[in-house]
């Protein structure tokens, strides 16, 4: 079946092309949408330090694995990882990091899909003047006003699916390097314009505060779980998406420093993106733990006071879009190719693949709306007027307003109510549990499975103290620092 260096389905014309496909997987909604609310949620500075962390002692060295892992068995993770767990005699266990990857691939687009909906609705609103002179009250009543309405974000929802769909269905080289090439950069450059106009807001100072002040009190274990969670997420491994690309990159380039680039990147683009939300934040009065309708709630303001705003506004969320755009087709890739490999056409295996994540996506729909008191994980907490946790009590499921009602009223006590809606299940269960586990398996996998001849033959890393160095990351410091974060937050 295999056709040479270029396997079934194609590969990247150079190694240019491969920075950006990797690097139009990796830049996405994770850094410009995700990463400024879980910061805002996790008390801000302690956490851009976990999460940078986690980028370091995890991040990296499992990015490179999993590359040279996906261009030696040149196919779809499913099969790399039956060829590859063959090849070095390791378990047959190790072939779920391909079929875990898949499920969670399917759960990631579902409700990335639905996210990237609303920076359609975005543009839209913004290119029509809706937030032109708008402060903090239109744009929340704004955001609430689309959460509110199942169908329109359906429609938003079964029309990203679509334009994904179309660009998967194409194929590897005809379908993403172009685009690509043109939009990445253009995005950069209107981060640049945004963070400029940040800096002229009051809130600055309070912001790039929020962001780098350390305040080690705020390290609690949930936190640390999610700061590497997101590492994960927002450099796309873990789950196959950088392992199938990997498959089409040519066996010449060079693995460090193609990691070491889109690295350096992600992480570029979700700082300046803390650093454009968080003074508006503060300048407008808002509030940092807004969750995931923050960039909604304070992008438009910024825009809505610039001279041109609403065009500029506009193109910003189109930008937006095409960056969740570029993931999305990453995110969907390890299962297209598997059913192409299995003998479907492209077509098809797009159709059955965007199909069902379309299916999965009603759930987050509905989860801002219908079944938004419907959720499981519920921690109910007693607080005393200073503040301090009296009591505390899981449900595993509940129906959130109820049982707010059922609370009885007290003097000088309030509660605090948290829970999962679907959307929050689903998203905790990839980035926080599937993600680091499949992530884990892979460092464990390259580390101390495959040998180090054929490991210094795939990745050409050099000086051979700087392999040694990476194989250490691997066999230990990774999957250990994976395996301490993960219990410190489930106890
Ligand atoms: N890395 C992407 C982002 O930050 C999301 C993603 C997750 C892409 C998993 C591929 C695989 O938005
Ligand atoms: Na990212």
């Amino acid at each position: 079946m295999s056709t040479g260096e270029a396997g079934v389905h194609g590969i990247w014309r150079g190694r240019w092309t491969f920075i950006l496909a990797a690097t139009g997987s990796a830049v996405g909604l994770g850094n410009i949408w995700k990463f400024p609310y879980i910061t805002g949620e996790n008390g801000g500075g302690a956490f851009v330090l976990m999460y940078l962390l986690c980028i370091l002692v995890a991040g990296i060295p499992v990015m490179m694995a999993e590359i040279m892992m996906g261009r030696k068995g040149r196919r779809s993770p499913i099969h790399t990882m039956q060829n590859l767990t063959h090849e070095f005699k390791a378990p047959k266990a190790f072939i779920g990091i391909g079929w875990m990857g898949a499920a969670a691939g399917f759960f990631i687009l579902s409700f990335y899909s639905v996210i990237a909906g609303w920076t359609l609705a975005y543009a839209g609103k913004m290119a029509a003047g809706v937030f032109t002179g708008a402060g903090p009250e239109v744009a929340t009543a704004s955001f609430a006003a689309l959460l509110a309405s199942p169908w329109a974000l359906m429609a938003l929802h079964t029309l990203f699916l679509l334009l994904t769909g179309s660009i998967i269905a194409l194929g590897v080289n005809r379908g993403l390097e172009n685009g690509v090439q043109m939009l990445m950069p253009a995005l950069f450059v209107m981060l640049i314009l945004l963070f400029g106009y940040a800096l002229t807001t009051p809130g600055f100072t309070q912001g790039w505060n929020f962001m780098f002040s350390f305040e080690p009190e705020k390290i609690t274990g949930t936190s640390f779980v999610v700061a590497l969670g997101h590492a994960f997420f927002t450099l796309s491994i873990g789950m196959g998406a950088i392992m199938a690309y990997g498959a089409y990159m040519p066996k010449k380039a060079s693995l460090g420093k193609t990691v070491l680039a889109v690295a350096l990147l992600d992480t570029l683009v979700a700082l300046i993106a803390g650093l454009i939300i968080f003074p508006i934040v503060f300048s407008n009065g808002l509030e940092p733990g807004a969750g995931p309708g923050l960039i909604f709630q304070t992008l438009p303001i910024a825009f809505g006071s610039l001279p041109a705003g609403n065009l500029i506004g506009a193109v910003f969320f189109v930008l937006v879009l095409v960056a969740a755009w570029t993931s999305a087709i990453s995110i969907a890739e390890p299962a297209v190719a598997w059913a192409v490999e299995k003998g479907f056409s492209r077509i098809q295996a797009t159709v059955a693949v965007c199909g069902l994540a379309w299916l999965i996506g009603i759930g987050t729909v509905l989860s801002f709306n219908v079944i938004s008191d419907k959720q499981v994980f519920v921690q109910v907490k007693t607080l005393d007027s200073q503040g301090e946790v009296l009591h505390s009590e899981l449900h595993w499921y509940a129906d959130v307003a109820a049982l707010k009602a059922s609370l009885p009223v007290q003097e000088e006590r309030t509660y605090q109510v948290e829970g999962k809606t679907f959307f929050g299940m689903l998203d905790f269960l990839t980035s926080n549990i599937m993600m680091p586990l499949g992530g884990m398996l892979i460092a464990l996998f390259a580390g101390w499975f495959m040998t180090r001849k054929s490991v210094a033959d795939e990745s050409r890393l050099q000086p051979s103290w700087l392999l040694s160095l990476w194989r250490f990351m691997l066999r230990v410091v990774s999957p250990l620092a994976i395996f301490y974060i993960f219990i410190s937050g489930l106890l």
